[in-house]
């Protein structure tokens, strides 16, 4: 495999509204990410990924753009972003801008036109259909409700498969596509290191459009059935790619959730359509068609299946990108580890384990402290539009109001979007205002000020995990070298090699409070990280206590 420059990077991302505000206005801000890029470099991030800071109405928190060429003033202007860009390269530091392209806002000029002209250039930019025809299809759009919507002003109808506040742009019109890749270009010669690419698996959708079989009592279905059905994404993205991010050597991640089988060498292998794309393998187990009130927790044999489908399903094929979190899902310790089960050892042992995977490691902000999701007391402190629409599910599934406020606390993306937490000031230390979202109460013992001080601190377990990642020593296994499961079968321990041409790293982790006896594939050099202090051995196998995680460096024969 060719290396490209981006292999040996972590990446951080941002989520600007939470992170940190500069001018006490209460929202996080782009002149906040300068002021604390030095703390990134302290932690090891190099890319960064920074969630929308474009022109927007804020109606699903920035993915909704009204102007692809604009910074909105709440996150700063455009010489705060080009700072940022120039501050960035000081520290050799990459920004990744979202590129939100499957749709934009209500707001944005084109959709504006199209409005008062259905008929012009622009209603071709937007999907439009008559409404006396009634609805072309009964797709579902992911926010609940039809993917139509009334054209207000006018006789039509448009498609959203988001929001109704985020019409689709129309990809089948080459004058769209030509629009964007400006845009793209625009931005990348701005100096940009590339982008991560929104929702990008719904540009291409199946035509003509048809109903499916419904898969809930309001008779309408799962837009991902539709995606099963679009066939030829590969020419738009394809296209993309030679005409932007490819004359640029830019980093490209996709959130693609529903690749089909075999698709994912075309996608990321050598050449691929981007550089790579998110694992998301483990973050939809135990979801429920019906809802998140129908869910079920993660378990530990879950958690190790999901990770180890993916690692078979690329092999050395390409780079994933791997996750705990990020601002659409809720925080990963208290996804991934058990109730009554989240301290700083078991933390420490979940990041571990997704860290030294084969792929991209990605860290969400607060992660790398360990923060976690939020005790919500009412449905009144959750702002996201996505957990309001799945309390109503749950509601209209007859479940209780209590009922419905679990299935959005264990599941809601404000669990992620809460501020971060600086140190055990007033909000955190976030703001000097008032926080446009409640800080979650925990931050007076979980914080960065208090981490960088305290030795054995999940920040300075991060801060290691990097380290070694980028430890030269070690690209052979840790970057370039296979993935493979060992003891498998082994209930609640999760184990694999890093075998590299010239050395072999065995990562475990006993994902559970018991202890647990492993037996070892051989004699081992060295103890590269172990999140305890002590370390039980008898021959040829070792003891761990419960939520014990190690890298051992293998004797090479
Ligand atoms: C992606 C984003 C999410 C957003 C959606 C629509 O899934 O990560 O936050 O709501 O796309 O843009
Ligand atoms: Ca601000």
């Amino acid at each position: 495999m060719e290396r490209q420059w981006w292999h040996n990077k972590v990446a951080y991302q941002i989520y600007p509204k939470s992170f940190y505000d500069s001018n006490g206005d209460g929202i996080g801000d782009i002149p906040g990410i300068i002021q604390k890029l030095d703390y990134l470099q302290y932690l090891g991030a190099d890319i960064l990924w920074i969630s929308p800071v474009y022109q927007s109405p804020l109606a699903d928190q920035g993915y909704d753009i009204s102007d692809y060429y604009q910074i909105d003033p709440r996150f700063g202007t455009m010489e705060d972003m080009d700072r940022l860009i120039a501050e960035a390269k000081k520290r050799r530091m990459y920004i990744l801008m979202d590129l939100v392209i499957n749709h934009c806002s209500d707001e944005h000029e084109w959709f504006q036109k199209a409005m008062a002209d259905p008929e012009g250039e622009y209603g071709n930019f937007f999907y439009l259909a008559d409404q006396k025809d009634g609805r072309p299809c009964n797709w579902r759009s992911y926010f609940g409700g039809s993917v139509w919507e009334p054209l207000p002003g006018t006789d039509k109808q448009y498609l959203h498969m988001f929001h109704k506040k985020q019409p689709d742009l129309n990809w089948e019109n080459p004058k769209l596509r030509q629009a964007v890749y400006e845009n793209i270009n625009w931005w990348l010669k701005k100096g940009v290191a590339g982008f991560r690419l929104d929702a990008i698996i719904n540009i291409k959708k199946a035509l003509p459009m048809v109903d499916y079989p419904a898969d809930r009592p309001d008779g309408m279905v799962n837009p991902g059935v539709m995606l099963a059905h679009a066939e030829g994404i590969g020419d738009f993205l394809k296209e993309m790619r030679d005409e932007t991010f490819k004359k640029y050597q830019a980093f490209t991640v996709g959130e693609v959730f529903n690749d089909k089988p075999g698709e994912l060498e075309a996608f990321i292998g050598e050449d691929g359509y981007f550089s790579s794309m998110f694992d998301f393998n483990e973050t939809i187990i135990g979801g429920s068609p019906n809802g998140w009130y129908d869910s079920r927790p993660v378990t530990a044999e879950d958690y190790k299946a999901g990770c180890f489908g993916a690692q078979e399903k690329i092999g050395k094929l390409g780079f994933y990108s791997n996750i705990i979190e990020n601002h659409d899902e809720p925080r990963g310790v208290s996804h991934y580890l058990p109730e009554g089960q989240v301290c700083d050892t078991s933390k420490k042992m979940l990041a571990g384990l997704y860290f030294m995977l084969r792929g991209l490691p990605f860290i969400y902000q607060g992660q790398e402290i360990g923060m976690e999701n939020v005790e919500f007391q009412s449905i009144d402190q959750v702002d996201d539009i996505s957990s309001l629409e799945e309390y109503q599910v749950a509601l209209d599934a007859g479940r209780s109001p209590e009922e419905a406020l679990q299935a959005v606390k264990r599941y809601s993306r404000d669990n992620a979007r809460t501020p971060m937490q600086w140190n055990d000031n007033l909000y955190a230390g976030f703001t000097t205002g008032t926080p446009w979202l409640r800080e979650n109460p925990n931050y007076r013992t979980i914080n960065v000020e208090a981490q960088i001080e305290q030795e054995d601190s999940v920040l300075q377990f991060y801060r290691s995990l990097i380290a070694l990642r980028k430890d030269p020593e070690y690209e052979d296994s840790l970057i370039y070298g296979a993935c493979i499961p060992y003891l498998r079968e082994q209930k609640n321990l999760m184990a694999y090699l890093r075998k590299g041409e010239k050395q072999t790293l065995l990562v475990m982790g006993n994902f559970q409070k018991e202890l647990q006896k492993v037996k070892l594939p051989g004699a081992y050099d060295l103890v590269l990280l172990n999140n305890m202090d002590e370390l039980t051995e008898m021959d040829e196998e070792i003891c761990l206590k419960g939520w014990q995680y190690l890298i051992l460096k293998m004797k090479t024969e």
